[in-house]
């Protein structure tokens, strides 16, 4: 794998101002959902970065649980809304209000499927919460009920965003400089 370095063509949204606006966040959450009976769920993997921070600073009672989606085909994320179920959760979700928390929102294709999903299970609410949104992609209109920052259409990694699966963990959301990066296939 390339060093991060050598293909980080700029922060995009740096350490501080992430964790700023996800304390922001956290904040509205805690006043909307105050006497619910809220659940989180991260939709793995991207997601998880994102809900660890975020759930330090959720003060109101809350469980917790992961689901995860994969695309039909090769990995790779097509458009169309060819998602299916990869994980399902352990919580019978009927009655509980719900709160989606993903890294990212793209095409919206996952998100719609995820939504329209959990609604036959009758939760008592059904909210999404993303940490970016790439409006400018959008292929699936989909209500966005709590929103980080809505990005331009960049290649981005870091902070649960993979680069080949690499660099997670990374707490900064970056963006690839595409006439450096290579691409597996091409490797
Ligand atoms: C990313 C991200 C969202 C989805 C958004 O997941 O975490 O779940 O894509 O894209 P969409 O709006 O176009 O559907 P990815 O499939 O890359 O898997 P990962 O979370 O495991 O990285």
């Amino acid at each position: 794998m390339q060093d991060y370095k050598d293909i980080l063509a700029e922060i995009l949204i740096n350490e501080e101002t992430l964790q700023t606006r996800i304390k922001e966040l956290a904040e509205e959450i805690n006043r909307d959902y105050q006497g619910k009976d809220l659940l989180l769920i991260c939709i793995l993997r991207g997601g998880i970065v994102f809900l660890v921070d975020l759930m330090r600073h959720i003060t109101v009672p809350h469980q917790l649980d992961f689901m995860a989606v994969s695309s039909y085909g090769e990995g790779v994320r097509q458009s169309g809304g060819s998602v299916r179920l990869s994980l399902d959760l352990k919580t019978d979700i009927r009655g509980k209000d719900v709160l989606l928390v993903e890294d990212i929102v793209d095409s919206g294709n996952t998100i719609a499927y995820v939504l329209e999903f959990l609604r036959t299970r009758q939760p008592h609410s059904l909210k999404v919460c993303t940490l970016l949104d790439k409006e400018e992609r959008r292929e699936t209109s989909v209500p966005i009920d709590y929103r980080g920052f809505s990005i331009p259409n960049k290649f981005v990694f870091g902070f649960g965003l993979d680069l080949d699966e690499y660099y997670r963990n990374l707490p900064f959301i970056g963006v690839v400089d595409l006439k450096k990066y290579e691409p597996p296939a091409l490797r």
